[in-house]
């Protein structure tokens, strides 16, 4: 089974890749922790779905096990949410040594990622990702959090999990518009850093399992170099500085994220091309890719009201705005574009 060891700061975590790895959660976690108390966040969907067989992992590998199903949907990732899963992981006895599972998508994920990073000041982790997004981009990397009044992911932590359990199997109970929406960000993945994986999707041969591999060695390797986002892991930003502008202008409903990422990527390409930084043809490879997964690609969003958005965005460092340049498939740059010259380009 593909097993990827990420490095961090805080030590190193295996991640399994593999079909059918979900029967496998228990022998994971009594490897990794020494308790035997896991505690599962999971969505009122993927409990239906995929409670029962981690459950019966867990259970024959010895576990105690409880758990908190908060309803689906980007508005559970709240406070109100994790203060109640704090005072059940309390009710459960909970320790410090004991173990969180997050089994769902980047939503669950997240929540119970911070609910794990900050109750009794850290406990044990793994994440089980459900969703495409989640397997090869939430759930590696260490970011947890959850949405605030006044912004998303505006309250977290970094906190690494001991183990990360990916099972493509999973994904077959995903609606093609969610599989779609992962498939943003593995064609965004090609397209900084793997030509081989965008050749595989352009030729519709990509194995899932193959794929979410490429996908997450580039993702550990980017955020081993860069664990605190302040460099190299921006590259991981391509179509996101306007994708985030997309979802925010359009009241974050209008568009799924990977949508946003979308047309994200083609607007920053077309950026990529007026600066001489990306070659002909380039583009439109992305769009025949985009296409073929039925992502937008344009949007008739104002590019005034993307642009003032871009500027308030978090990623503005020193005055700037750092755009992911993209010189070839598979290979990417950040390029720093002041106010004034990113202005003039628009
Ligand atoms: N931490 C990070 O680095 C990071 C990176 C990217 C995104 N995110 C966060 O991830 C979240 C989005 O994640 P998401 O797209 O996975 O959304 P999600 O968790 O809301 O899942 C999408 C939907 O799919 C359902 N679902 C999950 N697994 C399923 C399965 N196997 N079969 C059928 N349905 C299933 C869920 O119930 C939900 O309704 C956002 O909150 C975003 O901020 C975090
Ligand atoms: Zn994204």
């Amino acid at each position: 089974m593909p097993e990827i060891m990420a490095n961090t700061n805080h030590g190193k975590y295996p991640i399994l890749i593999r079909t059918g790895a979900l029967a496998q959660l228990g022998e994971v976690a009594a490897k990794t922790v020494r308790s035997r108390k896991a505690f599962i966040v999971t969505d009122d969907i993927v409990e239906g779905l995929y409670y029962s067989a981690a459950e019966k992992a867990l259970v024959a590998s010895g576990f105690e096990v409880a758990h908190y199903t908060i309803p689906n949907g980007e508005s559970s990732k709240c406070e109100k949410n994790l203060f109640e899963i704090y005072t059940a992981m309390n009710e459960f006895g909970m320790a410090r040594t004991d173990l969180v599972i997050a089994l769902g998508g980047g939503v669950v994920g997240d929540l119970a990622g911070f609910a794990a990073a900050t109750y009794m000041r850290g406990c044990n982790l793994i994440q089980v990702p459900t969703t495409l997004l989640a397997q090869v981009d939430s759930s590696i990397g260490g970011k947890t959090g959850i949405d605030m009044p006044f912004g998303k992911n505006c309250v977290g932590a970094f906190y690494q999990p001991k183990a990360v359990v990916i099972d493509p199997g999973l994904l077959k109970s995903l609606s093609r518009a969610r599989m779609a929406e992962g498939m943003a960000e593995v064609i965004k993945y090609g397209c900084i850093r793997d030509a081989m994986l965008f050749e595989a999707i352009e030729k519709g041969q990509a194995d899932m399992e193959w794929m979410i591999e490429r996908c997450v060695k580039i993702k550990t390797t980017v955020v081993q170099n860069d664990e605190y986002d302040t460099g190299e892991r921006m590259l991981l930003n391509f179509g996101h500085t306007w994708g985030h502008a997309i979802e925010k202008v359009s009241g974050y409903t209008r568009y799924t994220h990977g949508e946003a990422v979308a047309i994200g990527m083609i607007k920053a390409v077309d950026l990529g091309v007026k600066l001489g930084e990306t070659p002909e043809g380039v583009k439109e490879r992305i769009l025949a890719v985009l296409e073929k997964w039925h992502l937008p690609t344009s949007t008739d969003l104002p590019v005034e009201d993307l642009y003032k958005t871009m500027l308030s965005d978090k990623k503005k460092l020193n005055g700037k705005v750092y755009y992911v340049m993209i010189n070839n498939i598979g290979e990417s740059k950040t390029r720093p574009l002041s106010e004034q010259e990113l202005h003039d380009l628009l």
